[in-house]
C-alpha cells in the first residue's frame, strides 16, 4: 500500500466507525421502543457488536494512520443528526429504515467489496472482517423483518417508508461524493457502492422496481 492508500483508508475506517457509533446508539434506543422480548434481545446485542465494530475500526485507523485526525464528511454527519432526530421523536419505522437498511446495507456493501482488495493489499483483520459482514448481514435482515412486519400490522404507510428511504439514500449518495478521493485511492468507483445497496433492497423498496409492483396489493 502506498502512503496515501493507507490514509484514505484510515479514512474511511474513521467514518465506519462514526457510522458503527451511529448504529449503536440507535439500537440500543430501539430496544427501548419495541414491547417484543425477543426483539429487544437481538438490539441490546446488536449495540454490543456495534460497539465492537466501532473499537475494531478505530484500531484499524490508528494502526494505518497513527495520530491522525479525521473529520467525519459533513452529509454522514446529517445523516446521524437526522437519524438521532428520528429516535429522539421515537420513531422506530425511520430508525429503521435509516440505521438497519440504509446505513447496513452500505456498510455490507464497503465491507463486501473491500474485503477482497484489503487481503490483497496485505491489511489484516481478516478474520474480524469477516464476523463482522455476518453480523451486520444479521442486523440488516432483522431490519428489513420488523420494517415489513410494521407495515402489515401498524399504521405504516408504505408511500412514506419509500419517502424516507429515497431521502436516507440521497445523503449515501453525497456521503459516496465527499468521499471519491477514499475510492479513488484504492482504485474504486463510489457509484458502485449506492448501486449495490440499491441493488440488495427488496423490490418493494427499491426506487426503480417500486412502481411496478405498486399496482399489486400483494407486494408487502
Ligand atoms: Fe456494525
Ligand atoms: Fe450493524
Amino acid at each position: 500500500m502506498t502512503p496515501a492508500q493507507k490514509t484514505q483508508t484510515a479514512r474511511l475506517f474513521a467514518a465506519l466507525e462514526y457510522g458503527e457509533r451511529l448504529a449503536h446508539d440507535c439500537a440500543r434506543r430501539q430496544a427501548s421502543l419495541l414491547d417484543d422480548r425477543r426483539a429487544q434481545r437481538f438490539l441490546q446485542t446488536q449495540a454490543r457488536q456495534e460497539s465492537a465494530h466501532a473499537l475494531l475500526f478505530r484500531g484499524a485507523a490508528d494502526w494505518l494512520a497513527p495520530k491522525q485526525w479525521f473529520t467525519t464528511p459533513p452529509a454522514l454527519r446529517d445523516f446521524g443528526n437526522s437519524l438521532q432526530r428520528a429516535l429522539s421523536r421515537n420513531d422506530l419505522t425511520e430508525s429503521l429504515v435509516a440505521s438497519q437498511i440504509v446505513l447496513e446495507g452500505l456498510g455490507e456493501q464497503i465491507l463486501t467489496r473491500l474485503n477482497h482488495g484489503m487481503d490483497n493489499h496485505g491489511i489484516g483483520f481478516s478474520r474480524q472482517r469477516k464476523l463482522l459482514l455476518r453480523q451486520e448481514q444479521g442486523h440488516y435482515a432483522f431490519g428489513l423483518r420488523t420494517l415489513e412486519q410494521r407495515l402489515q400490522t401498524e399504521y405504516t404507510r408504505i408511500e412514506h417508508v419509500h419517502e424516507l428511504a429515497d431521502g436516507y439514500i440521497r445523503l449515501i449518495q453525497r456521503i459516496s461524493a465527499e468521499m471519491a478521493d477514499v475510492f479513488a485511492a484504492l482504485d474504486e468507483n463510489a457509484a458502485d457502492y449506492t448501486d449495490g445497496l440499491i441493488a440488495g433492497l427488496p423490490a418493494w423498496l427499491d426506487p426503480s422496481r417500486r412502481t411496478a409492483l405498486s399496482a399489486n396489493s400483494d407486494s408487502v
